[in-house]
């Protein structure tokens, strides 16, 4: 890591906005005096600029019972009817929403006045289900156009989404509707991925079912099911509805009710550092102007002119600000894609960035590296003309990665913005702003505009610039998160007790600040990984393997991965009493797909290797920074406080 950190110090290429770029550039040098005069004024005017407020509130921010924040508490809105209903008033029904590629090559374009119409109805069905303010309802769906008209369906009537990515088991999709007590889950039979349907709706029927002595779920009690996959499912009356049944049927009209700006409007899973999912609370109106000027700043989306095209799914917060509710509260036209980056074939990205004249594309690293690998043969068979700004989430993106996508994906004349930000605090916080900002490879570099952050050392004292320490938020700000559902302790506990003093947030990521005082991401510093841009906890997957009856103990790191930025390694002790009856052969392969089957194939590991033992303090705490040291290939650091200082030598050599 250290090598890592001076490599990227001594990073020195700089470049210049683009003078085409600047000069239609939304962002402008003003908005930070502006913020910095008066945040709260500059975020009020935000609000009112970006949103229609059905009443308009007056006072902006409540910060008098810290860390619960209250962010334009007596304005009201609807969240759909600013994503939807007001551009079709304005004249712009027409206006293509989405350009929808499925996976097979299908495709659709959805208006807003398409999109409002089938919202409008499905809010109605809910009604009709006994859906009301408050309620939850669950969406585990593919990429579909109905998988964000069931989102703002779940708003229109003041209810709560909580959107479970695809790809998480019946599990951990079970795990999650008993959290949140969900009223209603909206599925697909399936939906395409790798050219083959992956399904959908029996993972939802073995969630609901009684299984491996759960008992039946308790809360569901209506599944609206689209029919995408057309994969054979099995079929519950009385609970499970076919969409295109209910949804064609269902009264045209339906009036958006305005509802108070601290309205929860979804709740999102994610993984923190203890085995148990957290679910992120977000409400209304500070979520949705903070999307919007986000997108309208940092992604400089012109309505009229642009094709946005966010390549996150809507498992995942990115999907929800910047395919969701920021490029739609704006007006944008985007591209919605269902399937995977290299089906049929590796260039599949680049054909529907030429297909669709896509402007703006906005990716993680993962994917950028990816694309590396193959080789620029493949994205140089497109015509990418089309692209002027470049954007990049979800995880540090090496300085490698960065020239490369300028250069062969941007023609070295498309600006990248390097976007930091999490499920937690809802919208870009640190980004350059393009057209107004000199970008440096690799770093995130600045807090946006009536945003501030700050690096400091354990006692949260600034550390100066050239010095790295931890990434705090010190002042609130409208999308933050409003808590951890059902759990108010641990909200307090996991963000705002370390640095309770300065009331600062505090973020899990170290950070460093360059001799500009600005940004670099170094990663999380507790126990959380980063895969592919997808956060996962190291003892949930502990946990995962544990449940196996082959495994006695189990510790799982994140070892660095030239592609996926970190890779799942787990390092498992065999309980004797399996070994006595079982041969050890295939073992290690069979507990990966366990890990998948669990959580999901996005948990399963890289790497498990079977160990005799585990290093270990003497309170019996596991020290991972070693494991990771072995995993990495390293020279084992400083192993004085293990237990038994010979163990890093014996799981050395037992993996050699
Ligand atoms: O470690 C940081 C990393 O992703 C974490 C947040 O993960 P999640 O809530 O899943 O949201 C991902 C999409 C916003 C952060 O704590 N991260 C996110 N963006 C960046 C990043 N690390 C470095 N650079 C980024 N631009």
């Amino acid at each position: 890591m250290s090598s890592q950190i001076d490599h990227l110090l001594n990073e020195s290429r700089r470049f210049a906005p683009p003078e085409e770029f600047a000069a239609s550039a939304i962002a402008t040098a003003e908005l930070y005096d502006r913020a910095k005069a008066d945040r709260e004024g500059f975020w009020a005017e935000q609000a009112r600029e970006l949103l229609h407020w059905h009443k308009p509130f007056t006072e902006v921010l409540d910060w008098s019972n810290p860390p619960f924040a209250k962010w334009f508490a007596d304005g009201e809105l609807n969240v759909a009817y600013n994503c939807l209903d007001r551009h079709v008033e304005a004249g712009n029904g027409d206006r293509v929403a989405l350009l929808w590629e499925g996976e097979p090559g299908d495709e659709r374009r959805v208006t807003y006045a398409e999109l409002t119409d089938e919202v409008k109805r499905l809010a109605n069905v809910l009604t009709g289900l006994g859906v009301g303010q408050g309620d939850r309802v669950a969406i585990y769906m593919p990429a579909i156009p109905e998988a964000i008209a069931a989102m703002l369906a779940v708003v229109r009537i003041g209810a709560v989404h909580s959107v479970v990515f695809g790809g998480f088991s019946a599990d951990s999709l079970r795990a999650r509707l008993d959290d949140a007590a969900a009223k209603v889950v909206i599925t697909a039979d399936g939906g395409y991925r790798k050219g083959k349907v992956s399904p959908l709706k029996p993972a939802v029927d073995l969630a609901l079912a009684d299984r491996n002595g759960s008992g039946p779920q308790e809360t569901v009690e209506n599944v609206i099911v689209v029919r995408r996959g057309g994969n054979d499912i099995d079929w519950v009356e009385g609970r499970d509805i076919w969409w295109h049944d209910v949804v064609s049927q269902a009264p045209a009209e339906h009036e958006a009710r305005p509802f108070p700006a601290e309205n929860p409007l979804f709740i999102l899973y994610t993984s923190g550092t203890t085995g148990k999912p957290k679910g992120i609370l977000h409400t209304t109106g500070g979520y949705l102007t903070q999307s919007a000027f986000t997108n309208k700043v940092v992604h400089d989306v012109h309505p009229e002119d642009d094709v946005f095209w966010c390549t996150a799914d809507i498992g995942w917060v990115t999907g929800h600000s910047y395919v969701t509710y920021g490029p739609l509260a704006n007006g944008a036209t985007q591209v919605l894609y269902e399937g995977t980056p290299d089906t049929p074939h590796p260039g599949r990205w680049w054909e529907i960035v030429e297909k669709y004249g896509v402007t703006i594309l906005y990716t993680a690293p993962t994917a950028i590296r990816s694309f590396m690998k193959i080789g620029r043969k493949v994205p140089k068979r497109f015509d990418l003309s089309s692209l002027r700004l470049l954007g990049s989430v979800g995880e540090p993106i090496n300085p490698e990665a960065w020239m490369w996508y300028r250069k062969i994906i941007g023609g070295k004349a498309a600006p990248i913005v390097d976007t930091w930000w999490q499920t937690e605090t809802g919208a870009i916080m640190i980004s350059a702003l393009p057209g107004v900002t000199e970008t440096k490879p690799g770093a995130a570099q600045v807090a946006l505009p009536g945003v501030s952050v700050d690096v400091v050392d354990e006692d949260g004292t600034h550390v100066g610039n050239g010095n790295g320490g931890l990434l705090v938020i010190t002042e609130p700000w409208p999308s933050m998160l409003r808590g951890i559902w059902g759990d108010p302790d641990r909200f307090v506990e996991t963000y705002w007790k370390k640095f309770e003093k300065q009331g600062f947030y505090f973020a899990g990521d170290g950070a460093r600040l360059d001799d500009d005082g600005e940004v670099w991401l170094m990663g999380r510093v507790d126990d959380v990984m980063n895969v592919s841009g997808h956060r996962l906890s190291t003892t949930e997957i502990e946990s995962a393997l544990v449940a196996n009856e082959a495994v006695a103990e189990a510790a799982v790191v994140g070892a660095s991965d030239e592609t996926t930025g970190q890779a799942v390694v787990a390092f498992v002790i065999i309980k004797e009493s399996y070994l006595a009856e079982h041969a050890p052969e295939g073992l290690a392969n069979t507990l990966r797909l366990w890990v998948g089957e669990q959580i999901g194939p996005i948990a399963r590991p890289r790497d498990v290797y079977i160990v005799g033992e585990l290093p270990k303090t003497r309170s019996g705490k596991i020290m991972r920074r070693l494991l990771r040291d072995v995993a990495e290939g390293r020279e084992v650091g400083d192993t004085t406080t293990l237990a038994d200082t010979a163990v890093m030598s014996v799981i050395s050599a037992q993996l050699k």
